[in-house]
């Protein structure tokens, strides 16, 4: 196989830290698809089409020119020529910028630490203690690096809830006090394992805020790296998921790397699992080009997972990886039910997948590959959605994901008529037939084959390679969708791909906001339009936009990576790697109206921290502080963040609700 070059850290929002325990380097080695697929022309005439759109902007906030970046928008000093301010519509005063160990949140508004790291999740857990951490404990306790989000009513259970979190990664030197990475022992390798995958926990809702209060409760459930799972569609049974283990391929243990994921209008909760390369040592003992393309190389991995779990060595099972990568689907409901990893959906580094039913009842999945260069895709149900409860409904419904067409997306610079703005196209790549079978739409590739190395296959069919396409998700109301482009920072340099329309700037340490308009409004459209709603950065940097609103009443944002929606269609964006200098952060921003574009930051999280998961109801505001006090120059006894304890007490991941003091609408009603 194709070795991968040695890893550089470059310059950005993250330290090293984060690099090779999140996603082994990805932001900082040379990015895995060696594709461009974006005709010269087509650059050429989208560095024009950008142009016009970018002075647009420009002069639409020029007075933001003037402004200072770091005194944050609204709390900028007005300067001569500033625009005329324009009251919040969200009537809060954004968070400025700033480095604190605290999670920041505007006047008026209260806070609480829902869970943390090692609370008890299912009745009858051990008390943390970090000195004295078990494999067994870990494993019904809240695991670590909390990511993804959803916060779900129980039917015929008023002020009840349960709260699913995802567990993307585990930092073992930030978590095991005297841990070696060179020599791990097998119950620390434990504790990792069951650190990583899932938790379900009930919550009580206080009616007068927006406290949760979580419950043992029979339902509350722990997935982790061993809990088995189902594959399901044309790439389940396939030789390229059989291992000794299960030479059916239908049975894999565990969930990895579990970033963002969805709800769906079926109440199931769907998660991505992203950077899973990571997990597999010896790749250089396999001759398999899909290995590089998926980011995988030679040598040990971090965390060791090898030396104790043949199933994480390629040497004795090469095609362990090809069940990781996937989106799962998960009943939070039934603790007893299995997890369903959806081969239709395609295998890449998944953020997450989110749901939009068309007024046909057609499906459809928007996704995002997570690493620079990769492609946006969707996956289109064949089957329509049944919107009952009854047993037949429920049953229909579990098949929306395992029958259906994926496609990824090629965006074009300018829509037939010209304009700022572009077209793209949906280009199909495999159907998921009903008997279990596929059909694909690649030449030489088989369906299985386009649905496990589906980045192979979006090479061929000339996909337009993005800055990192993060959580892609449709307005429940509008049905467009908003896509989080963090930043890709070799965009432009010697040997890769150009800028185009879509990604427009070269070395790209800021990332955009792409809004996506389906033709007809139909989630089964083969086509779209497509403008930019954001460029994210410094408002007073000539290269940033924002919807056109006046750039001197914004606040500075960089590297978006979720999305939400409020209840009243309000966009709210969470980051990860502020280039900027700040601390990560919650953003709302209009999408309607006369401050559209208007982005105004709602919190900011601890040192070192990541804030993700966002969800926005009608009086609370969730988010998830993911690796607070990450740092290259921090340890476990020299830490830069004792977040949430204070004290000298450990920095640990948690959930953190926020609400209106006085107990009013979280966003402003008319
Ligand atoms: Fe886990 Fe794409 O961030
Ligand atoms: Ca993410
Ligand atoms: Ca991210």
């Amino acid at each position: 196989m194709r070795l991968l070059p040695l890893a550089v850290h470059r310059p950005h929002g993250r330290p090293h830290v984060t690099c090779r325990y999140r996603c082994h380097d990805a932001c900082s080695r040379e990015a895995p698809n060696p594709t461009d697929t974006t005709p010269f022309r087509e650059v050429a005439a989208a560095a024009l089409s950008r142009r016009r759109v970018l002075q647009a902007g420009l002069v639409a906030g020029m007075a933001g020119t003037l402004a200072a970046c770091g005194m944050g928008g609204t709390g900028a000093p007005a300067q001569a020529g500033a625009s005329t301010p324009m009251p919040s519509p969200f009537g809060f005063t954004a968070v400025a910028p700033n480095t604190e160990d605290a999670v920041r949140v505007p006047e008026g508004f209260a806070q609480q630490v829902v869970i943390r790291w090692g609370d008890p999740v299912l009745p009858g857990a051990p008390a943390f203690d970090p000195n004295a951490q078990t494999a067994a404990a870990q494993a019904q306790q809240f695991g670590f690096n909390n990511d993804f989000l959803a916060l779900l009513d129980v039917p015929g259970r008023p002020g009840r809830a349960l709260l699913v979190a995802n567990h993307e990664y585990t930092t073992e030197p930030f978590m095991i006090p005297g841990y070696d990475p060179a020599a791990p022992t097998p119950e620390q390798v434990a504790i990792g394992m069951a650190a990583h995958g899932m938790s379900v926990v009930a919550v009580d809702r206080d009616p007068a805020s927006g406290r949760l209060t979580p419950v043992m409760d029979a339902v509350n459930r722990r997935i982790t790296a061993s809990t088995p799972m189902t594959l399901t569609g044309p790439a389940a049974g396939d030789a390229l998921v059989r291992t000794t283990a299960d030479p059916e391929g239908r049975t894999v243990l565990g969930t990895l790397n579990n970033c963002a994921g969805g709800v769906t209008p079926w109440r199931t909760v769907l998660t991505g699992e992203e950077n899973v390369d990571q997990y597999f040592a010896n790749g250089e003992t396999v001759d398999d080009l899909a290995l590089a393309r998926y980011g995988m190389d030679g040598g040990a991995t971090e965390r060791r997972w090898e030396g104790v779990d043949a199933r994480f060595d390629l040497t004795r099972e090469p095609n362990e990886p090809n069940r990781f990568g996937w989106v799962v689907e998960v009943d939070p409901f039934d603790p007893a039910s299995t997890p369903r990893k959806r081969t239709a959906l395609g295998r890449f580094k998944h953020e997450g997948a989110n749901v939009h039913v068309g007024p046909t009842g057609t499906v459809a999945a928007y996704m995002g590959d997570d690493e620079r260069f990769e492609y946006l895709y969707k996956f289109v149900s064949s089957r329509t959605h049944r919107a009952g409860d009854t047993p037949a409904d429920r049953e229909s419904n579990a098949r929306l994901l395992d029958e259906g067409t994926l496609f990824v997306a090629r965006f074009s610079p300018d829509a037939p008529g010209g304009g700022p703005d572009g077209s793209g196209e949906w280009l199909p790549l495999v159907e998921s037939l009903a008997d279990g079978t596929g059909r694909s739409f690649v030449p030489s590739m088989t369906a299985a084959q386009v649905l496990v190395h589906t980045r192979l296959a979006a090479d061929t069919v000339g996909a337009t390679p993005m800055d990192r396409p993060e959580d892609v998700q449709p307005h429940p109301r509008t049905g467009r969708v908003y896509a989080a482009l963090t930043n890709n920072d070799e965009r432009g340099t010697p040997g890769k791909a150009g800028v185009d329309g879509v990604n427009p700037r070269a070395e790209n340490t800021n990332g955009q906001v792409l809004e996506l308009t389906e033709t007809g409004d139909d989630p089964g459209a083969r086509s779209f339009a497509w403008s930019l709603l954001l460029v994210c950065g410094d408002p007073a940097a000539a290269d940033t936009y924002f919807g056109g609103f006046p750039k001197d009443q914004v606040s500075p944002i960089s590297c978006p990576d979720n999305v939400a929606f409020d209840a009243v269609g309000n966009l709210w964006i969470s980051t990860d790697g502020n280039a900027l200098g700040s601390n990560d952060g919650l953003f709302a921003v209009p999408l309607e109206g006369p401050q559209r574009g208007r982005v105004q930051q709602f919190l900011t999280v601890p040192r070192g921290a990541e804030t993700c998961g966002p969800v926005v109801e009608d009086r609370l505001a969730l988010v998830a502080v993911q690796h607070p006090g990450e740092s290259d120059d921090a340890s476990l006894a020299d830490p830069i963040s004792h977040w949430p304890d204070g004290g000298t007490s450990i920095a640990r991941p948690a959930v953190v609700s926020v609400w209106r003091a006085d107990g009013g609408w979280l966003t402003p009603r008319e």
